[in-house]
């Protein structure tokens, strides 16, 4: 082991996660035969493999692990039947999300070892401990530097054409609610805020309040947050595209019900960064007019007139967006644009791509030390939905601390982006209410990546009968490339 004995070289922490059937009995079975093995594994015996959540490999990584090795037994031979399927998926989409973090995925491996392989334990205990010594100890997070060079933000052309005309659908929308009004106990809408430029969530319940009704590329609140709490009530809902993913999502989750939802489709043509607008007005004491001039949004305050353009000044999530109106619909106005062809990684995300692991790990260290923890992202995010119960704060089980640190923050994301892996639409909600503008969008981004990559029949939110791939497993994985030991 390079070149140093046992006796010679410092021992690593190797965190090992063995199912108790097979993996154990295969460290045992090692043991009892005399192989020799490396000594900095230390072993987490759990019942099954499918029982060890990515989380678990997150925090020990995050706190000082140099390595973690989970092994179950073979695929067919769970204890339990399915559960190392299921942990087979689990754990391929957290080796591809962890350099996004900054950890380098070759610090994280899986494998399946049964109760007689003592021969082929010692194999992978005595690899994986030679490859974590060849990368040597882990760089921790809270010793990230700031990000020494600027990493200029990649220019990205939108997916279709960006543009204001879900205005034209306002009349004949109100007319279709007010007309389905009596059937339903709420319909929920966007009105004028504290002003014309800051629209906010309407619940309409009588046609008086339909007068307040507003669309367009400032309704920008996805609606469908509100949907599990009024379940059982008779709801109806105006969306935009991405907000109709995220409805069809909950309905697939059995979270609310078919029969209970009414979804008003407005064509979406793109929605404006508020945050970017909001910087740019600074503080105002009047304003006086918002109009839509084409593609260009003219406000005025205070005397005097800015411009802002779809094209330059839309959230980011509508630069890539293929679902401009709603999967799901009982009620559609407006013409949806044609989507082109081809993907684009979106802005954000494309920026970390350029990074290398210690700068994206220098990056997420400066942004975490912005944020105030208060889970206004997972508040707004409409699939976050054991808010009530959410690990994040609770004492029991304790993943993380109340501490305010860069690392419990980072950690608390990490938790919120895994707990959405294979089911985020990218509906952007948790970076626009996010109050000091942190980018974790491009970490649920990246995850919808990876799970492109490995279950491309699959797209979250598109089809109220299909299972999100991390619910579900298959005995064949097609996009799965296992590592040979
Ligand atoms: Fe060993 Fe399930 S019991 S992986």
């Amino acid at each position: 082991m390079s070149g140093l004995t046992q006796g010679e070289r410092r021992e690593l922490r190797i965190v090992g996660f063995l199912c108790n059937w097979c993996s154990y009995g295969g460290a045992d079975t090692a043991g009892v035969a005399r192989a020799s093995q490396p000594t900095d594994l230390r072993i987490i015996r759990v019942p099954c493999s499918g029982r060890v959540d990515p989380l678990f490999v997150v925090k020990a990584l995050l706190n000082g692990a140099d390595g973690v090795l989970v092994s179950g037994c073979h695929p067919r031979d769970c204890h339990y039947g399915t559960g190392n399927f299921y942990a087979r998926r689990r754990l391929e989409v957290l080796r591809r999300f962890l350099p996004v973090l900054g950890i380098d995925p070759k610090r994280f491996s899986y494998t399946w070892v049964s109760a007689s392989e003592g021969q082929r334990w010692q194999t992978v205990v005595t690899r994986f401990t030679e490859e974590i010594h060849e990368l040597g100890p882990a760089p921790r997070f809270m010793d990230a530097g700031p990000l020494e060079r600027e990493i200029e933000q990649p220019a990205s052309s939108p997916l279709h054409s960006l543009d204001s005309a879900s205005l034209e659908s306002l009349a004949a929308l109100k007319q279709a609610i007010a007309s389905r009004l009596p059937e339903l106990d709420l319909v929920l809408g966007w009105q004028e805020g504290r002003d014309k430029a800051h629209l906010v969530p309407l619940f309409i319940r009588t046609p008086e309040d339909l007068d307040r009704l507003a669309i367009g590329p400032l309704a920008v609140h996805n609606l469908a947050v509100y949907l599990p709490e009024l379940k059982g009530r008779k709801v109806g809902i105006v969306v935009k595209g991405c907000d109709g993913r995220s409805v069809v999502e909950l309905l697939q989750e059995k979270l609310i019900s078919r029969e209970d939802v009414e979804i008003f489709a407005v064509a979406c043509h793109g929605t404006f960064d508020t945050g970017r607008i909001d910087q740019a007005l600074g503080r105002y004491q009047h304003l006086e007019s918002v109009r839509m001039d084409g593609k260009e949004l003219r406000i005025t305050c205070d005397g005097r007139e800015r411009h802002f353009s779809l094209e330059n000044d839309s959230s980011t999530k509508c630069l890539h967006c293929k679902t401009p109106l709603s999967p799901l619909s009982d009620h559609s106005f407006g013409s949806a644009p044609s989507v082109g062809e081809g993907d684009s990684t979106p802005p954000d995300l494309a920026r970390l791509d350029a990074m290398t692991l210690d700068e994206r790990r220098a990056f997420w260290r400066s942004q975490m030390e912005r944020c105030i923890r208060c889970y206004a992202c997972r508040n707004a995010c409409p699939l976050c939905v054991c808010r009530d119960h959410c690990i994040s704060d609770t004492r029991e089980p304790h993943f993380t601390t109340q501490e305010s640190t860069a690392k419990e923050k980072f950690f608390f994301q990490i938790i919120h982006s895994l707990h959405l892996a294979g089911r985020c639409t990218g509906c952007g909600e948790c970076q626009r209410s996010c109050p000091v503008g942190i980018p974790i969008l491009a970490l649920r981004e990246h995850l919808i990546r990876v799970t492109d990559e490995l279950f491309p029949e699959y797209r979250a939110g598109m089809t109220v009968d299909a299972a999100a791939p991390l619910l579900t497993y298959s005995v064949e994985e097609p996009h799965i490339q296992e590592r040979e030991w």
